[in-house]
């Protein structure tokens, strides 16, 4: 073999080909540990126990929100809806279709349907969606369109840094409070979202927490 490096040249190389190798396994190892894929979570989209649709339900049929996540205004979670509330249109609708099975199922006392969770914060972080929700932060802040998706994906972080990007600028998101699950809502007509979002949080004072305790409590 020709001797392209000198010896003490290859010696080196050697050294830093084996330490760059050994920093990119630790790296990854380091990035699986600390940012596992349920947290680096945008694009999670779990297959649900019933193809359910918001595409469908909350985008072409215009069923609100608020139907189904009945929670959302006045407590910390949404709710997911009890099976009940499928069965107010599908004992008529689609009854015997197959994609209901598991709907009919638990309708029948198979217990409530297991739906797979999307979002999830972690136990030490504290999350309250009414306080959002009633000072016009929409869904689609946090969630994206969901009203266009056939399947919830997971469209934002929810990380640290997430939350308090918004929590320092707020007004890029504010809106009238009863607009908040209008998918369809912009500013109104020549005003832009930064200067129309600064007028709300003056009139509402908002101040979204920026120090460890308000949402470590
Ligand atoms: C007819 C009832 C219904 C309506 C209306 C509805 N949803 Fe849902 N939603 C569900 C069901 C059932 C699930 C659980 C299955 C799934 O994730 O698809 C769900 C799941 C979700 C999730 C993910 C929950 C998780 O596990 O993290 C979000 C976010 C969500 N809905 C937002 C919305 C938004 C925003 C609207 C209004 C545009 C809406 N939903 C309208 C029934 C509904
Ligand atoms: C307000 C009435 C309404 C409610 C409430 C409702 N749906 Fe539907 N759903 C419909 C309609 C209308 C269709 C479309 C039927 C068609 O294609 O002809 C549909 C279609 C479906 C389909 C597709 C069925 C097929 O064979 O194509 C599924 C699955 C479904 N719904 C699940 C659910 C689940 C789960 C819930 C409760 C979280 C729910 N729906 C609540 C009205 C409703
Ligand atoms: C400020 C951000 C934010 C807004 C605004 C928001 N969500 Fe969420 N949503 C979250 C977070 C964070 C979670 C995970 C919560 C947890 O782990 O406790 C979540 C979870 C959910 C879930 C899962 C079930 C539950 O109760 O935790 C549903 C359903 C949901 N959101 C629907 C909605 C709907 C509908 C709206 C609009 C009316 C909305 N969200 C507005 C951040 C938000
Ligand atoms: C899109 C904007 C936005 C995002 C994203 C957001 N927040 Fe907020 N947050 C707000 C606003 C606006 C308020 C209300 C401030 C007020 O009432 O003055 C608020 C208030 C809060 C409060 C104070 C509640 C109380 O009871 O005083 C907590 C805690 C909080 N947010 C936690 C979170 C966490 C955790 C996340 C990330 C998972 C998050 N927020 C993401 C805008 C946001
Ligand atoms: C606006 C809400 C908010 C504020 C304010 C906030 N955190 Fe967090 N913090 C979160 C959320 C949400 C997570 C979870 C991130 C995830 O799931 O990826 C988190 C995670 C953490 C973690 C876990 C480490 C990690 O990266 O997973 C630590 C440690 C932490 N926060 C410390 C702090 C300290 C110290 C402060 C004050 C300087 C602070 N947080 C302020 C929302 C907040």
């Amino acid at each position: 073999m020709p001797l392209i490096f000198t010896q003490r040249a290859d010696a080196w190389l050697r050294r830093i080909g084996v330490g760059a190798f050994t920093s990119v396994v630790l790296g990854v190892a380091g990035l699986y540990y600390y940012a596992p894929p349920e947290y680096t979570r945008v694009g999670y989209a779990p297959v649900q126990p019933v193809p359910y649709s918001h595409e469908l339900h909350a985008g072409r049929l215009g069923l609100s929100c608020l139907y189904c996540h009945t929670g959302v205004e006045e407590s910390s979670v949404a709710k997911i809806p009890p099976t009940q509330v499928c069965m107010n249109c599908h004992q008529a609708i689609k009854s015997d279709s197959p994609l209901l099975e598991a709907i009919r199922v638990s309708w029948q006392g198979g217990g409530p349907v297991r739906w797979e969770r999307v979002h999830q914060t972690p136990d030490y972080v504290y999350f309250n969606h009414a306080v959002h929700v009633r000072r016009g932060v929409g869904c689609v802040s946090c969630h994206g369109k969901v009203n266009e998706m056939p399947v919830v994906v997971h469209d934002k972080p929810l990380s640290m840094g997430w939350c308090l990007e918004c929590h320092r600028h707020p007004e890029e998101h504010l809106r009238p409070p009863d607009e908040a699950t209008n998918f369809a809502w912009q500013p109104p007509h020549g005003r832009n979202q930064r200067e129309y979002g600064l007028t709300l949080k003056d009139q509402f004072g908002i101040r979204a927490p920026e120090t460890c305790s308000g949402c470590h409590r």
